[in-house]
């Protein structure tokens, strides 16, 4: 399978062409755990670097962070010509990103993914931004990174629920493109699905190819969003409340509900739904939401970015493989969404 050049997919440490990097100065941007776990694993190929390392974690996305990221730049003398590579999951590849797309005006940033959810989708298409005001990426820029270098052998340290976190996305990029991907997925064992180079750079392809149509999220890229609008409610909320939650079980969840929307706006048949439902299910059953969660989670989606006046515009799908976008939900049947993932898992 070919993938552009930009985004490499290495089987060793020792492949990574820094010989072929040209720049002023090189900072590294860790997270405390990708510092254990993945950086030692580096540093005997690694050139002459700075290291910023912050703590792990969603709730560390956070402006807090990036200035924490900025001062380090600034008492490093990074100058426009020079490099930050961010060495860590989707946390650091948004955040790592923007503050790369900032600081100067922009400077140049590898991604280096260390999680599944990293490889498949976040280091791909230049989304960058951080949480603010209680919200998810409410705060953030479209800007590239120069080369995105793969490295699956960084996953076999990922604790499971982080690792199946990345197989969610996988199984969206195939919900909303590749029907035959789709079967693929669902007939692999989890793990052996989650550690596919095939698969992996299968999802990588799906994403590279709807980012290229519509870099801006104007029009195609909004199908990548599927799943995404409870999603991103769901794990704004758990996050506020201290529950943990994975950003793929998140949208886990939010997929389900959508598809049950699809469902209800007869663009989806009910054989689909319960295809869908069944081999999702299985993963998440344990998230459960409560009555009163319900509309918690509603007043989250108002606050959505795909939200125009008082309707919600949701991506969809109409089939295994078939994305659709601009779809407007009325409240109503987001809450019977919500209501129907709860019978479900009750
Ligand atoms: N920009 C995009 O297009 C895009 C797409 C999907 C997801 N995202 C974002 O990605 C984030 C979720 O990504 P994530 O799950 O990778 O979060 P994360 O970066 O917080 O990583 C999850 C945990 O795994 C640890 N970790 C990372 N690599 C490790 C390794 N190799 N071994 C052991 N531990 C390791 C991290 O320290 C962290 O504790 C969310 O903020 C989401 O919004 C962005
Ligand atoms: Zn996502």
């Amino acid at each position: 399978m070919i993938l552009p050049p930009d985004i490499c997919l290495f089987s060793s440490f020792k492949n990574f062409p820094f010989r072929g990097l040209s720049y002023t100065k090189l900072l590294l941007l860790m997270d405390n755990n990708t510092q254990n776990y993945c950086y030692p694993l580096l540093q005997p190929y690694l050139p002459i670097h700075q290291k910023v390392v912050v703590p792990a974690g969603e709730s560390h996305k956070t402006i807090d962070t990036c200035m924490y990221i900025w001062q380090k730049m600034m008492a490093y003398g990074l100058d426009r010509l020079s490099l930050l590579i961010n060495l860590g999951g989707g946390v650091l590849c948004d955040m790592g990103g923007f503050c790369a797309s900032s600081y100067l005006r922009g400077i140049a940033y590898i991604h280096m993914p260390t999680t599944l959810i990293a490889q498949v989708d976040a280091s791909i298409g230049g989304k960058t931004g951080i949480n603010f005001g209680g919200y998810k990426n409410q705060i953030g820029a479209f800007y590239t990174a120069q080369k995105v270098w793969i490295a699956p052998i960084f996953l076999k340290t990922l604790p499971h629920n982080i690792l199946y976190s990345g197989f969610f996305e996988m199984i969206k990029h195939a919900l909303i493109a590749d029907e035959k991907y789709f079967n693929q997925l669902i007939h692999t064992p989890l793990q052996e699905a989650c550690l596919s180079i095939a698969y992996i750079t299968r999802s990588i392809q799906i994403k590279h190819v709807i980012v290229c149509k519509d870099f801006r999220e104007s029009h195609e890229r909004k199908m990548l969003n599927f799943g995404h609008t409870v999603g991103h409610a769901l794990e704004s909320y758990f996050l506020a409340k201290k529950k943990k939650i994975t950003h793929g079980e998140a949208i886990a969840v939010g997929m389900i509900c959508e598809a049950y929307i699809a469902y209800r706006k007869e663009i989806l048949t009910y054989e689909v739904l319960h295809v869908v439902v069944k081999n999702i299910y299985i993963y998440i059953f344990h998230i459960k939401i409560s009555l009163e969660e319900i509309d918690v989670l509603i007043q989250y989606m108002q606050q959505d970015k795909k939200r125009k006046k008082k309707v919600i515009y949701f991506p969809l799908i109409r089939g295994i493989g078939k994305g659709v976008i601009h779809r407007a939900v009325n409240q109503t049947l987001i809450a019977s969404s919500l209501m129907y993932y709860r019978n479900i898992v009750s």
